[in-house]
């Protein structure tokens, strides 16, 4: 029987674009999605920008817009980049609807007449210039154990100190300079304690991977305490009933969004959302979320949809954080890489669908997008394995049997053929269903792997050269086999049942990977033809097959350089926060340097620079810049890199060549008009002359570091 699922993905924050980071849940939500429509389950999947909160309200105000066009704006940017990576939603909502108005209303009514809400008076951080509460994160100020400047409340980035935000000393607004002051106000508060059988009840049953529930049972054990869902106004949200001037805590509604959206695609048909989120639903509902925000779907959501009445999650699906180049992601490293920046690269979105599946098991630990493997992979796996396969076989096939695949296989290759069938398919779904999309690509690949392996040992391009000849043979395989035919048709005949048996595992492989590569995988099916659809249980002969046109590209290395340069952003003054807080500002002044010479570069600051000895190997002036020279510089074991250099006037290139320099090797790569420079080398020069280029004493060797 076929099942019916409500799939969610957690709702971005609507203050900025999509990173790599993010589409990490998204990408993961949308494969399951497809495979389990694969299986004819009905899925309905939904999703929705989280647009309520202090950060957004502010953000909009900076940006001098209100915050309902603020958020529309990048509403529409993230559903186009979803759309571009090929996560494709049923419905994308916003938290800011009417919609998630209602459901929050009576959502909290309902807590409310059951007995969970609560009210009392709190004191709590006020910036009496701003005229509003400050969350713990807009307030900073001196570290009370070191004195470090322009620390946030929760613990000091120099000695590491933990402390509240009313331990700081001098604090200051993050949002207008000012001191705050403590202030009393009323709150709202879900009596979360009065739900812990509950919660630990609903846990015990659900689907969620044990080193999650660990976590939510550490927390279960220490006792859940009673959470403030209540802002105080200003607050961009909703206004809570019969409370003026309080509004819902943004994590209050978000969650409800997943409940708005649905109801949204449904027409609001209430009969019809009853179906999935009654309290005797019989629908599945899985929550796709990050590692970050587990105790709110965890504990917080599972609370309030039993405390108001409604069905609770089926199950929650966790991934952990990206890291990319084996670091957390950096703006100065260029590995803050937005997805849109990764597109504008021109590399294909499913690209990165592949490799972060290749990559998700079904736990919840980090996972790493190395540059340099995501390359060799991508081309490897998917256009030097899969469609391989299908770009050395295709030709003979349509050349020679009119794109006819053979109706009737020998015994042997028959057997040989049904050996991909079966088991190994069976495995990759069983790995799709539990998420272990690692597994499942692990085992796709191995059948491509095998599948090669038989083309090399068989040869196709040599029997069609015989064809072409007229030959019978014998010719020795690269793999050392002797083949001979007997007659002109016998050689047919092995090519026509050779690619007939490459041909359809190319389908099987293809339906294998439909989930990770969906646009890749409907070329494919342009391809197949009539028999793109049918069943991968057993092979299927005789069919006909269309034109192969290509079906994917390599990767080029450039293309990775370029999306880099496209993200870095120069270490130097734009590091520093924009608008500096009227009480920290003169101190960033102080601190500023204004001039050179006019401040001490500390040890740590020079040793953020790294200066390596570099060979200049190439030299060449480049066209359309009458200054520029580009040279291409070896650092020995570090590599080479390109470097313009601005040095032409005073050095031709022949005399370059061969001499050792000095070279910033961390510099941001930079993108120009005549190519990618990836560092500087040094050169003196002041109005009398120069520049003169640095070079190292004798037995200096290059990628010795400079220190
Ligand atoms: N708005 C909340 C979620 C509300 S759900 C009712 C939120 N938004 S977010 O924009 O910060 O994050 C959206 C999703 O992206 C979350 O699942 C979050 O865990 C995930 N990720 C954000 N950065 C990430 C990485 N660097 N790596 C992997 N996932 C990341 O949280
Ligand atoms: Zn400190």
């Amino acid at each position: 029987m076929s099942r019916r699922i409500l799939v969610t993905n957690a709702l971005p924050y609507a203050n900025g674009p999509l990173h790599l980071g993010h589409m990490v849940g998204y990408i993961q939500a949308d494969i399951w999605v497809r495979f389990q429509r694969m299986c004819g389950n009905d899925v309905t999947y939904v999703c929705a920008d989280d647009a309520h909160g202090t950060p957004i309200m502010l953000a909009a105000e900076k940006a001098g817009v209100a915050p309902e066009a603020f958020i529309a704006d990048v509403k529409a940017a993230h559903a186009a980049d979803f759309a571009a990576f090929g996560v494709a939603f049923d419905h994308y909502h916003s938290t800011h609807s009417d919609e998630n108005r209602r459901l929050a209303e009576s959502i909290y009514r309902n807590l409310k007449a059951n007995g969970y809400i609560a009210s009392r008076f709190i004191e709590q951080a006020y910036d009496p210039v701003k005229e509003m509460f400050l969350p713990d994160r807009y307030i900073k100020g001196e570290c009370p154990k070191c004195g470090t400047a322009d620390q946030y409340g929760d613990n000091c980035e120099n000695c590491g100190a933990t402390y509240g935000p009313t331990d700081l000393r001098n604090p200051f607004s993050v949002v207008s300079g000012a001191t705050p002051v403590l202030k009393a106000s009323e709150h709202y508060f879900f009596e979360l304690s009065k739900l812990q059988a509950e919660v630990e009840q609903w846990l015990d049953a659900a689907d969620v991977h044990s080193s999650v529930k660990a976590k939510l049972r550490e927390w279960l054990d220490g006792g859940l305490k009673d959470w403030d869902i209540s802002r105080d106004a200003p607050y961009f949200g909703f206004e809570i009933p019969d409370a003026p001037g309080k509004y819902f805590y943004v994590w209050l509604d978000a969650p409800i969004g997943y409940f708005a959206s649905l109801s949204a695609l449904l027409g609001n048909d209430q009969a019809k959302l009853g179906q999935f989120i009654g309290p005797e639903s019989t629908a599945e509902m899985w929550h796709f979320i990050g590692k970050d925000i587990i105790n709110f779907h965890g504990l917080f959501w599972p609370a309030m949809l039993k405390g108001a009445g409604h069905r609770q999650p089926t199950g929650l699906s966790v991934n952990g954080y990206l890291t990319v180049n084996g670091a957390k992601m950096s703006k100065s490293r260029g590995t803050f890489i937005k997805a849109r920046t990764f597109l504008d690269a021109g590399l294909n979105p499913e690209y990165l669908r592949y490799y972060f599946a290749a990559k998700l098991s079904d736990g919840v630990d980090d996972l790493d997008l190395n540059l340099d493997d995501f390359v060799a992979r991508v081309n490897s796996d998917i256009v030097g394995k899969y469609v391989n396969i299908a770009s050395r076989c295709a030709p003979f096939l349509n050349k020679y049997f009119a794109g006819q695949l053979s109706a009737r296989l020998s015994p042997a290759t028959a057997e040989a053929l049904g050996a991909y069938f079966g088991a190994r398919p069976d495995a990759v779904f069983k790995a799709y269903a539990r998420r272990d999309y690692a597994e499942a690509l692990r085992q796709t690949m191995a059948l491509a792997d095998a599948a090669n392996q038989w083309i090399q040992d068989v040869e196709p391009w040599s029997l069609a050269k015989l064809i072409e000849q007229g030959g019978l043979g014998p010719f020795r395989t690269k793999t050392g086999r002797e083949v001979a035919f007997g007659s002109a048709d016998a050689v047919r005949t092995a090519l026509h049942e050779a690619t007939t048996a490459f041909i359809e595992i190319f389908r099987l492989l293809t339906v294998l990977l439909t989930p990770v590569l969906p646009n890749l995988a409907a070329k494919a099916a342009q391809f197949l033809g009539d028999a793109a659809g049918r069943a991968v249980d057993a092979p299927q002969l005789g069919y006909t097959v269309r034109a192969f046109e290509p079906l994917a590209t390599r990767i080029d290395p450039a293309q990775i350089k370029a999306m880099i340069a496209a993200s870095t952003e120069s270490l130097a003054p734009s590091e520093a926060p924009k608008a500096k807080p009227a009480k920290a500002a003169a101190a960033a002044a102080a601190a500023a340097p204004t001039a050179a010479g006019d401040t001490h570069a500390s040890i740590e600051d020079f040793a953020r620079i790294d200066l390596r000895i570099a060979r200049i190997e190439h030299a060449e002036s480049v066209d359309g810049a009458d200054k520029l020279l580009r040279l291409q510089l070896d650092l020995g074991p570090l590599g080479k890199r390109q470097v313009f250099a601005g040095i032409k006037s005073a050095y031709p290139a022949e005399r370059l060549i061969g001499r050792l320099t000095v070279m910033v090797a961390n510099l941001a790569p930079r993108k120009m008009r005549f190519g990618l420079s990836e560092g500087m080398v040094l050169a003196a020069s002041n109005d009398d002359g120069g520049p003169f280029l640095l070079a190292p004493d004798d037995g200096a060797q290059p990628g010795m570091k400079v220190k």
